[in-house]
């Protein structure tokens, strides 16, 4: 059988940075394993463009798999045509064979059914757990599922379940904390997500264009002028029957995000014009963290400052700290806010970490998603 896995992980000099995908993903590969299928694995990794990418290869994937699941893991080098039926004739029950990135041949993004159907033709059943990428349809994402039997597997199930409670049958008080740099990339999910919550807290950049519609002056911080009136249009629907917006108080300022430079807290009326506005303050920590106060669940998407750069995570890592000890459930994603907690080993201590970047703010925001709903086994089908 095929199981498709996003295993597009970060990698470094041939060095996989983070495995956080290929673990959630070891439930399925090995009940699958199990029930003695022979797993034939396919992924992309990264945007090799349709070409061949010495660099994008999956080997390092298998070998990874490989250790996690403390047996050989095969891999081809290529996922279609000769070598990859060969490959694919010479396994035994139980055996588990990865393909090359999917992304080496141009139908892959196409959706091309020429192509799809030479992906399933390695196989007699189809498992979609790649979550992380079911907001592409792709040939190994979408198209693949008009060729055979296609159902979830346990993470994408999952996925489903924790995220699809919250737009379906969210549970009350529910609180959102959205941060990251950019309203423009989540105007979809702002608007989703006040309609579902009780009470919405902004962070990161996003809360600048946010105060500086309310009339306060940012200095020089990451404004997006064009996105002042939907964050007025989003101020005004605060509080009118879904959910309240809650905006910072205070503000982590410096000339620029370098380690090293000097920084200050300032209330938010008081930014000083050649400053910029990296990270929340200490009382807007503790106000965010009072609004989650008897909540029954927290989502959480972006970072609330310039993580990258010690000082500026300090309001992110707090703000995860004091919700980490709190009895709310905890749910959280996007791909800059998981680095973030990961690296201060908070993620473990949530209830649920998405492995979606893209694919959870477009689920949020209450899209389709093509790879969910070529499944047969989708709850509408
Ligand atoms: P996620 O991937 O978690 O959805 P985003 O991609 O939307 O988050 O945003 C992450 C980025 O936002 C990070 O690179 C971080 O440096 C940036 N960011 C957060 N706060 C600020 C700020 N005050 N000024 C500039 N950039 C910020
Ligand atoms: C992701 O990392 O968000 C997914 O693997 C999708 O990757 P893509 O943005 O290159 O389609
Ligand atoms: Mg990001």
């Amino acid at each position: 059988m095929l199981l498709r896995v996003d295993f597009n992980v970060p990698i470094k000099d041939g060095r996989i940075q983070d495995d956080t995908r290929i673990r959630e993903a070891l439930p399925t590969v090995e009940d699958l394993m199990g029930r003695g299928a022979r797993v034939i694995l396919m992924t992309h990794l990264g945007r090799p463009d349709g070409q061949v990418d010495e660099a994008a290869r999956t080997t390092p994937l298998a070998a990874r798999l490989g250790e996690l699941l403390e047996r050989p893991v095969k891999h081809v080098d290529d996922c279609v045509g000769p070598a990859a039926e060969a490959a694919v004739n010479a396994m035994r029950d139980g055996d588990i064979l990865m393909l090359e990135n999917v992304r080496f041949h141009p139908g892959e993004t196409r959706n091309d059914p020429v192509f799809a159907k030479q992906l399933a033709s390695l196989g007699d059943l189809y498992v979609n757990d790649a979550f992380g990428t079911a907001h592409r349809a792709h040939a190994s994402t979408a198209g693949i599922a008009q060729f055979l039997p296609a159902v979830a597997g346990l993470l994408m199930e999952r996925e489903i379940a924790t995220l699809g409670r919250i737009m379906t049958d969210p549970p009350h008080p529910l609180v959102a904390i959205i941060g990251g740099s950019k309203i423009s990339t989540k105007i979809g999910v702002l608007k989703s997500l006040m309609q579902r919550v009780d009470r919405l807290c902004i962070g990161g950049a996003m809360a600048c264009t946010f105060l500086k519609a309310k009339g306060l002056e940012m200095g020089r911080s990451l404004v997006e002028e064009d996105q002042l009136d939907v964050a007025r249009s989003l101020l005004s629907s605060s509080g009118q029957g879904g959910g309240t917006l809650v905006l910072p108080l205070d503000a982590v300022v410096a000339p620029e995000a370098r380690p090293g430079v000097p920084v200050e807290t300032v209330g938010v009326d008081a930014v000083p014009p050649d400053m910029k506005v990296l990270d929340v303050g200490a009382m807007t920590v503790e106000r965010f963290l009072q609004t989650c106060d008897g909540a029954a669940a927290v989502v959480w998407n972006g970072p609330l400052g310039v993580y990258e750069v010690a000082p500026f995570d300090r309001g992110t890592d707090a703000l995860a700290q004091g919700l980490a000890g709190s009895d709310a459930e905890t749910i959280i994603g996007g791909g800059d806010l998981v680095a973030a907690l990961q690296k201060q080993h908070l993620a473990e201590r949530m209830s649920f970490v998405s492995t979606g970047g893209g694919a959870t703010l477009e689920f949020l925001e209450g899209r389709t998603l093509p790879g969910i709903a070529a499944l047969n086994d989708r709850n509408d089908a």
